[in-house]
Parts: C-alpha cells; structure tokens; sequence
C-alpha cells in the first residue's frame, strides 16, 4: 500500500453506485482515518483564518459530519439543511435537481437570523443543485453566505460555475 500523504489518497471510488454510469467518490474511508479526517478539516478550515463566521451549515448527510467538526473547532453554532420531512420545526423548502435525481431540502425557519455570516459545508460538489438550493434557503432566511466548502469537485458537472455565478465564494480540496 503506498502512503497516503493527501486527502485524496484517502477517498476511494465505487464503480456502479447508485445507479449504473456513476463513479461515487466515497469519503467514509477519509472520515474513518483519524490523519486524514484531521487532514481534511484542518484544511477546510485553513481559508476562513481570522473570518467572521456567525455559523455553519451542513447539508445531508455527510456535511453533518464535516460541518460538526468545523464548527465545533470555530467554537460557532451548527445547522442542517435536511432532506424533505425530517426537520421537526416549521421548516422552508426548496426543490433540487442531483447527478442522479431530483429532491427538496429544508431548513427551520429560525436556524438562521438575517444578516449572520454562514459557512456552507458539504463533502462534494457535483451538478451545484444541492449547494444552490442550500444558499437559496439561507439568502431566503437572510444570511450572509461568507463561502461553501467542500472536499472533492467534479468539474466535468459544472457545480463550481454555477456557484461562482450566483457570487459565492467556493473553497474545494480537490478534484
Ligand atoms: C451527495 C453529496 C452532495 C450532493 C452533491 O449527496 O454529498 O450533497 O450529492 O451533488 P450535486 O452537486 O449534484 O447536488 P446525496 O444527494 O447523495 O445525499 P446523501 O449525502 O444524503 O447521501
Ligand atoms: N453526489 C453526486 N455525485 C456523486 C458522486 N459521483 N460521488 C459521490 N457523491 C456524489
């Protein structure tokens, strides 16, 4: 086994999951590796040093996991943007189209207050449709996107583009 010396090396690819044609970049063999979860989170974190950040949103399931870390390190609230149905509280919702589907995701309409400064994390960025309609349910509540993200882009998708058109700032560890 060669050393594996970047966050990269710790993401492995599955062939045919979900659905056939799709290569799924599968991040758990990262998160379970004690350097290269601390590799990724610290370098999540590297760009936003010394930035006003009011609170982190995460988007399901494994921005929970990325987001929690984040957060917990810049000592600030955590928030989920969850699929349809499963947020308890009065929630927004906004529809989505995926590499693979479509969905709606929602927020509790009191997560954020306007004008707070958000971190939107997220392990991948493929089409952009689920990060756009995260920053959509934010700017609706009335945050102030400071940036989003991520640990792997797949550029050939387009995700990045279409975030950087709606004037977002986009962070991503690799491709
Ligand atoms: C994956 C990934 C991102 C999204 C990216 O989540 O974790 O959230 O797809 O794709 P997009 O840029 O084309 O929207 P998925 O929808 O598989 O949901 P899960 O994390 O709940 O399994
Ligand atoms: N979400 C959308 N496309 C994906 C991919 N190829 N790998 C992992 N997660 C994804």
């Amino acid at each position: 086994m060669p050393k594996k010396t970047t966050v990269q090396d710790y993401i492995r690819t599955i062939v045919d999951f979900p659905h056939e044609g799709i290569l799924f970049r599968d991040v758990t063999t990262l998160f379970s590796d004690p350097r290269g979860f601390r590799m990724a989170i610290d370098q999540m974190l590297h760009p936003y040093a010394g930035e006003c950040i009011d609170k982190v949103v995460g988007l399901e399931a494994r921005g929970f996991i990325l987001g929690g870390a984040i957060a917990h390190q810049l000592s600030v609230g955590f928030v989920p943007i969850r699929k349809k149905g499963k947020l308890p509280g009065t929630t927004i919702s906004q529809e989505y189209k995926l590499e693979y589907g479509e969905a709606i995701v929602e927020i509790h309409d009191d997560a954020i207050q306007p004008g707070e400064k958000i971190l939107v994390v997220d392990d991948l960025l493929a089409t952009g449709g689920t990060a756009s309609a995260g920053i959509k349910l934010i700017e609706r509540l009335g945050g102030d996107i400071i940036s989003c993200a991520f640990i792997v882009d797949l550029p050939d998708l387009g995700g990045r583009k279409i975030l950087e058109s709606m004037g977002v700032d986009v962070h991503i560890l690799c491709e």
